[in-house]
């Protein structure tokens, strides 16, 4: 069925002069897009976007991470979105992403991944809800 997933563009990436590339071969990948936003998240707005992450050790350095720099969000849509964007992408660490797919190819560690990508269905709409309203959305 057609459904959407939820990405953010990381700080290590938009740094790293990939937002081209990236958009690039997610829209190659037949992903179109629904919204779109520049943007930067607060240590308090990253927090509450991880917020599932709070009790992981790694929790900290994340919401710094994540509010060091400007990202891209975006709600994109697809047959199968969230399952294929998460084989577009990689594994979360990049060092086991497969070839070809974007952590590999742009990611540093597997803090600086790059990208993100929803893991379900009520994720990817609580995620773009997060940045989104109903305006925004196209
Ligand atoms: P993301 O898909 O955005 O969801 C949670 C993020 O936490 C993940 O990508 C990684 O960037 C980060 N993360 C996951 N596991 C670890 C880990 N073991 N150490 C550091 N960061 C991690």
């Amino acid at each position: 069925a057609t459904n959407r997933t939820f990405t953010m563009i990381k700080p290590d990436a938009v740094s790293n002069g990939h937002i081209g590339a990236i958009l690039n071969d997610i829209t190659s990948a037949g992903f179109k897009i629904i919204a779109l936003k520049y943007t930067q998240l607060t240590e308090e707005n990253a927090g509450a976007f991880y917020a599932v992450h709070k009790e992981r050790p790694f929790y900290g350095d994340l919401v710094t991470f994540m509010s060091s720099g400007p990202i891209i969000a975006a709600i994109l849509e697809k047959d199968n979105a969230v399952e294929d964007f998460r084989k577009l992408i990689g594994a979360t660490n990049p060092a086991e992403a497969a070839k070809g797919t974007i952590r590999k190819k742009y990611a540093e560690s597997i803090e600086a991944n790059a990208v993100h990508g929803s893991d379900s269905d009520e994720n990817a709409e609580i995620e773009g809800s997060f940045f989104f309203s109903q305006i925004e959305r196209f």
